[in-house]
């Protein structure tokens, strides 16, 4: 199957994306969380880090852009381009309000003639192909179908869609997988991203859409092993989940400061921490500790039994 690491912000970044290719691999294409171009046209240290080749040496990546400046768009794919990168992808999907309150993310899918002239630009003067994330509205599924007419007048070079609108941000019970089948009509390259958090979800959409790829996000990062035994290879251990957490933490201190290094690994363990079951006290106890503590709470939830279908669980995660 052909599955891809969704981009997340604060979660997936170069040291994660290296160390999961190490641990479990499997995944075709990793996704860099966004950039955001400015005016100044130079990358920040912290963007260069996760962008630079230097940082994701024999890891398969495609970085993403934030904006509604095709000029800096323009720039930026100019600059992945030397990089070596070979395609960029476009977030007209981001629901924060910081974003969307500068009409870029899905700010640009309340714009349609925005969008148009943004992409009548990029689509012209991009030196790289441009593929696309995209929601399916902002306010209501119902802007669907004007989107995907945009959208689709555009050499694309794949649009990923995730079927919610922006106002449902990542809430259980708002996703829209219906609207999938619209997009099917336009003969675009597609990927389908959402709600995909266990072997079953997965199988279950590919069984609808034979051959679909599938973009995962919090399923992947709650089981890092999911991409592999979705492709035939064994199902999660947890002698895996401890190696890798060690040398995440220990990466993360190496390039971190403590508390830093600390707050990275304790978020990475709220997902992964769905693997298990009876997981809640443990979890409890991980998101109170400090780094003096943590260690013993980490212990305790690997205690737990596996559950039979480990991956991300909305009750787990929030408990
Ligand atoms: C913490 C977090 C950070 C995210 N950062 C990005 C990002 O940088 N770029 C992007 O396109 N989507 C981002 N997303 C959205 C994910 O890529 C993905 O579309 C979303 O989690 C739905 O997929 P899932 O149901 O498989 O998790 C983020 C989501 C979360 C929860």
């Amino acid at each position: 199957m052909d599955i891809r690491m969704a981009p997340m912000e604060g979660v997936t970044d170069a040291i994660y994306r290296r160390l999961h290719q190490q641990h479990f691999g499997c995944v075709r294409w990793y996704y860099i969380p966004f950039v955001s171009p400015t005016q100044h046209h130079v990358f920040t240290p912290r963007e260069l880090r996760s962008i630079a080749p230097q940082y994701n040496q024999g890891v398969p990546v495609v970085p993403q852009l934030l904006g509604k400046d095709p000029v800096h768009f323009i720039w930026a794919a100019g600059e992945m381009q030397q990089m070596g990168y070979d395609e960029v992808n476009l977030n007209i999907g981001c629901p924060s309000g910081t974003v969307t309150a500068k009409g870029k993310g899905s700010g640009m899918l309340r714009d349609l003639d925005g969008l148009r002239s943004f992409l009548d630009e990029v689509c012209a003067h991009s030196p790289l192909p441009v593929s696309v994330k995209t929601r399916i509205g902002f306010d209501s599924p119902d802007e669907w179908p004007l989107i995907l007419d945009a959208l689709s007048s555009y050499p694309v070079k794949e649009l990923i869609i995730h079927p919610r609108c922006r106002i449902a941000f990542y809430k259980p019970g708002t996703l829209r997988p219906e609207t999938f089948d619209l997009a099917r009509a336009y003969h675009l390259p597609l990927v389908y991203n959402g709600d995909l958090f266990t072997c079953d979800d997965c199988e279950a959409l590919q069984a609808r859409y034979p051959g679909i790829p599938m973009m995962l996000g919090r399923g992947l990062i709650s089981n890092p092993a999911l991409a592999r035994e979705l492709n035939g290879g064994a199902g999660i251990t947890t002698g895996e989940i401890r190696s890798f957490h060690d040398a995440l933490h220990d990466a993360y201190r190496s390039q971190y400061p403590l508390e830093q290094a600390h707050s990275r690994i304790r978020e990475l363990m709220k997902y992964m921490a769905c693997c298990f079951a009876d997981a809640e006290k443990p979890l409890k106890a991980i998101r109170k500790s400090t780094p003096a503590t943590y260690e013993a709470a980490v212990a305790r939830l690997l205690d737990c039994p596996l559950r039979d279908q480990p991956g991300y669980a909305a009750q787990i995660w929030s408990s």
